[in-house]
């Protein structure tokens, strides 16, 4: 009868009985405790970690002694893999039990452990990665008398107690290549899909690395993080622009492109997965990681980036009906998109509609309104915005073109948000003197130093958030009608010029006196109407899925995206960008849709869940919708023509909404307020 012992697995609370000289890993896969291992107990991967507990422990009625673990063999000190092992903790393949035990498993070593991290949303997620490696010893005689299949079956059972399914035709080959007269240590690439375990490709020896890229291609930037699959952990995240702007700075303009030049389309799917492999080659290279550990990729972005990466047609995309090529989620290989990686897979989630696409899915997936019973507006401005709303009743869908104005593009100082760009603005409201921020510095204009930063960078242009707030600010002070006019207030303020027919406001002088060499940075009548038709776009949008729900006011906005990040909620409110809210309820979720690709990399799990999800959502087509068209011309007017908005009057003193856009009467009513006062 040979000699058990007691052993405790925290924090799970399982028990196992286990037989004198087991290893600790051997006894918590027993009592199906989770306790992570890729190397199968060799010592070498550095996942079955556990720090042993010693003392009473009344609550178990145990005593938990040190001796009651074998001493730290050769093997365990050899240790040299990436994961570090700190003072105390073991490897719980090499520690052998001989006496009662507490035995810890900290987060790092469970498999399936919750993922705590801020810069990519993986709140609740747990580990559940379709790619998994295991490293089983593949005996030859079993080779030579039962064949490649049988042998690695045997090996799995033996190794790891499961018997894969179906097998890539590839692996058997490579087998059989590798175990010649003696046996080989070789590592299996297991891939789960749809409830069975495919051996995906093999290697030789001992490889522990399970890496994975997370892809956000926007139609303006592309953004990737590295991640190890097995922890959950980001190892390196980069992003670059997206190459295909030089065909088009929108997306209707690149479609376009393609159905003007008989190669586009393949111009197109070049630039697009140039750009991916070499953002990823990038990530491998900073870490100093190789392409065969790679065995994952998701990418998620609009119809157009889906469909120009795939190789797909995007012309139907740029018409009626603006029908997908498929609306299923799509496998394929990283070599035969021209990725690097040759072992890996990629994964694309469906697109909710021929307008919406698989980033707001990822998105909706990070932010879950579809879990909550608040109704949330979940909002990502790009060149085209990508809105969803409702709550775990019903999602509603749809997209709206607001064009690149929102990135700083055709307005006529705008520039993207790199350093020097204005990016706040405030504009006082008695003598109209403009502050500004740029990016870069955390001085205001008026602050004593600022003047240094006027010789580097220099204020170079106004960014997204800059040209929002400097709008904004004309409309708080009076300077600019509801209707977007700018009205000719020459004789209160020299900071108002006259250009033409029309009006603008000067925001920066370079010297800070008259300039009239061309380098001020003015706000024109031209730029608040690309304003106003990019924000009357996405605020009807908004709008027209508000209607279809039969609702007047989301629970709570999320703005998605660098442009959320960036913007001021009450500015965002101010021009009537997003309906009226409790600011407190309106946040920045930053990159949702890239968070919504890591957890489509980190869990076969939520594969399923958007699958299902993008099924459910209703989407809404603002190009035919009837509506659109009226609740467009609402939305002309600052903040909006006709919606309320109390909790804006709350926090600033918004313009009373005029009677006649009529710039000479309003100026006439405001001088008369003024002498008044
Ligand atoms: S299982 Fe790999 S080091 Fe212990």
């Amino acid at each position: 009868m040979p000699t058990v012992h007691r052993i405790v697995f925290t924090p799970s609370g399982l028990e196992a009985q286990a037989v004198d000289g087991a290893s600790v890993l051997e006894v918590a896969r027993e009592a199906r405790v989770d306790l992570d291992s890729v190397c199968g107990g060799r010592g070498v991967c550095g996942r079955c970690q556990i720090t042993p507990s010693f003392g009473d422990f009344s609550k178990w009625a145990l005593r938990s002694e040190p001796h009651h673990l074998s001493e730290v063999g050769t093997t365990e000190q050899d240790y040299q893999g990436r994961r570090f092992v700190p003072e105390g903790w073991r490897l719980g393949c090499q520690a052998k039990v001989h006496g009662p035990l507490v035995v810890d498993v900290p987060a790092e070593s469970q498999l399936h452990a919750p993922i705590i991290r801020k810069e990519i949303s993986l709140e609740g997620l747990a580990l559940d990665p379709v790619s998994s490696l295991r490293v089983v010893s593949v005996r030859a005689t079993q080779v030579k008398s039962v064949g490649a299949q049988e042998a690695i079956n045997e090996a799995c059972q033996r190794e790891w107690r499961f018997v894969p399914e179906t097998f890539d035709a590839e692996v058997l080959k490579e087998v059989t290549r590798f175990v010649g007269d003696s046996d080989e240590t070789v590592t299996l690439h297991l891939r789960q899909m749809d409830g069975s375990t495919t051996v995906h490709s093999v290697r030789k020896g001992v490889h522990v690395d399970n890496l994975g890229v997370a892809i956000d291609l926007g139609s303006t930037t592309v953004a990737a993080h590295l991640m190890e699959l097995s922890s959950g952990e980001v190892l390196a995240s980069s992003g670059l622009m997206n190459p295909q702007i030089r065909l088009g700075e929108d997306l209707m303009s690149r479609v376009s492109y393609v159905m003007m030049n008989p190669d586009g389309g393949k111009e197109l799917t070049g630039l697009a997965r140039e750009a991916v492999a070499s953002l990823i080659n990038t990530l491998l290279a900073d870490t100093e990681r190789s392409a065969e550990d790679l065995t994952e990729v998701v990418l998620v972005g609009n119809p157009v980036m889906h469909h120009s990466f795939l190789g797909f047609d995007v012309v139907p995309l740029g018409q009626m009906p603006f029908d997908l090529a498929t609306d299923r989620s799509v496998v394929v290989s990283a070599p035969s998109l021209g990725l690097p990686g040759p072992h890996a897979s990629v994964y694309l989630p469906p697109c909710i509609a021929g307008h919406v696409g698989a980033d707001a899915a990822a998105a909706v997936l990070a932010e879950a309104p579809h879990k909550s019973s608040k109704r949330q507006l979940l909002v990502d401005v790009g060149t085209n915005a990508e809105i969803v709303f409702g709550d775990e009743n019903q999602l509603y869908a749809a997209s709206s073109p607001t064009g690149p104005a929102f990135e700083g593009a055709q307005i006529t100082h705008g520039q993207r948000a790199i350093p020097g760009a204005i990016e706040r603005v405030r504009i006082n409201k008695d003598t109209f003197e403009p502050e500004i921020k740029i990016i870069g510095s955390e001085l205001w204009s008026s602050d004593s130093g600022f003047s240094e930063l006027l010789k580097k960078p220099g204020v170079t242009g106004i960014c997204g958030s800059g040209i929002i707030e400097a709008v904004g600010e004309l409309f708080l002070s009076g300077l600019m009608t509801a209707e977007g006019v700018i009205l000719d207030t020459r004789d209160q303020t020299d900071r108002v010029i006259s250009e033409g027919r029309t009006f603008s406001y000067v925001l920066h002088r370079p010297d800070g006196s008259d300039d009239q060499d061309g380098r001020s940075i003015v706000i024109s009548q031209t730029d608040i109407r690309a304003i106003q038709l990019a924000k009357a776009a996405l605020r009807a949008g908004i709008d027209l899925l508000l209607e279809h729900a039969q609702c007047k006011a989301p629970d709570e906005i999320r703005l998605a995206g660098a442009f959320g990040a960036h913007i001021d909620p009450v500015y965002a409110m101010v021009l009537g960008l997003i309906p009226d809210c409790p600011l407190d309820d309106v946040s920045a979720v930053g990159n949702a849709a890239g968070s919504g690709a890591a957890r489509l990399l980190l869990s076969g799990h939520e594969r399923r869940a958007i699958e299902e999800l993008v099924k459910g959502i209703e989407k809404i087509e603002t190009a035919t919708e009837e509506r659109f068209q009226a609740l467009f011309v609402d939305a002309m007017s600052f903040p909006h023509a006709t919606a309320d908005y109390p909790n804006l009057q709350n926090i600033v003193q918004v313009p009373a909404r005029p009677l006649t856009s009529n710039p000479a009467s309003s100026r006439r009513k405001r001088r008369s307020n003024r002498e008044g006062t």
